[in-house]
């Protein structure tokens, strides 16, 4: 917990281990970690390794995933000493109420769940109970600390909204005010969401088959430029003002994040003209890029094989996360009546 933080929300976010963490999770969600844990009092961040068993099942990646997850959140800025980092597994508080808030979740309204249906679609995949009932073990994440600010990317809106219900619906059988309700938060003006590089318009996404449509921490310098040249962009603005096309809306989605805020607006103005050349765009952002996440990428490789570093962050982080966790259980149990002697 940070002692000279003012804000005495809670704060509570966390990522899936399912691969390599992309340019969409940093700068929709890790990025505002940082600033967070010097601003509120008492941040949780986790490492989701529970839901990721929901689509990757490879009891062999699992370790690595979960160790470069972690190593990530570090070698981005989390401090240990200011926020309370763990492992979704350590707290068998997390389950607990999930099964609890399953009687509070309606089986429409989960397979209404935009994430759900676009899970079911994926060829091979295998709809199994838990990715029905992924937003339900959301929730209990987050009201697990009863949080009241959740630094997620705009694609986690639906189920932070589902988080919501859930609480009420809680707090409504059991005449209390028990859980706040939890809101998404980002420094930004809305939630983010940074776009695939395939030029459809398509969030950034780990599920994607094709990783050329997604910049990676870890990508070395020359990946980065070929996935930038690579971008499918159109040919151009052809007349003054034209609205941003989806390829060059994610480019410029990602510049406005690393690049000096002045380049941003001359290209923006070139493009309003009609006298932006891509190609320039392109190297001007593979170059800002490459300065952006280097230091990033080294400190994750140093930091990933530092494993009694992680074990010891992660055991120190669990401990007082299942401090906050047994509370809200024991006073969830007591209002349902599980206390019977
Ligand atoms: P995950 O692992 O898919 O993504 C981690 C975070 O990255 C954000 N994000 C994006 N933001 C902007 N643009 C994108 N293209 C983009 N892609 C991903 C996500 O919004 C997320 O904030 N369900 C969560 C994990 C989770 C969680 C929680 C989060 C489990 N329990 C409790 C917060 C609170 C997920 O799938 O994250």
């Amino acid at each position: 917990m940070n002692q000279d933080a003012t804000n005495k929300e809670i704060v509570v976010s966390g990522i899936r281990p399912t691969g390599k963490v992309h340019l969409g999770n940093y700068l929709g969600a890790i990025k505002n970690f940082i600033p967070m844990q010097d601003e509120f009092d008492t941040c949780y961040y986790f490492i989701a390794d529970y839901h990721s068993l929901t689509t990757h099942n490879d009891a062999n990646e699992l370790p690595v995933h979960v160790k470069r997850s972690l190593a990530t959140y570090l070698a981005c800025g989390l401090n240990p000493d200011k926020a309370i980092v763990y492992l979704q597994s350590d707290l068998p508080q997390i389950p607990e109420l999930y099964l609890l808030l399953n009687m509070f979740a309606h089986k429409g309204e989960l397979e209404k769940c935009t994430t759900f249906k676009e899970k079911i679609r994926t060829p091979g995949q295998t709809v199994n109970a838990g990715l029905l009932t992924y937003p339900v073990l959301m929730a209990a994440d987050i009201i697990i600390h009863k949080a009241n600010k959740v630094p997620v990317g705009k694609d986690q809106q639906q189920h932070l909204e589902m988080t919501r219900t859930f609480a009420n619906r809680f707090n409504h059988l059991t005449e209390t005010t028990f859980f706040p309700e939890p809101q998404g938060f980002s420094y930004g003006e809305s939630l983010m969401k940074i776009l695939s590089l395939d030029g459809s318009g398509a969030k950034m996404s780990k599920s994607d088959a094709n990783e050329n449509n997604s910049i990676f921490l870890l990508d070395d310098d020359k990946t980065i430029t070929k996935k930038i040249k690579r971008a499918k962009t159109d040919t151009g603005p052809t007349e003054k003002n034209s609205p941003l096309t989806p390829g060059i809306e994610a480019l410029f989605g990602i510049m406005d994040c690393v690049s000096a805020p002045e380049i941003v607006a001359d290209y923006k103005k070139q493009y309003a003209d009609c006298t932006i050349k891509y190609g320039y765009l392109k190297l001007q952002l593979a170059e800002d890029l490459i300065n952006y996440l280097g230091p990033i990428r080294e400190k994750i490789i140093q930091l990933e094989n530092d494993t009694d570093y992680l074990a010891e962050v992660v055991e120190k982080g669990g401990e007082k996360a299942r401090e906050s966790a047994q509370k809200t259980v024991d006073g969830v149990r007591k209002l349902l009546g599980i206390q019977y002697f």
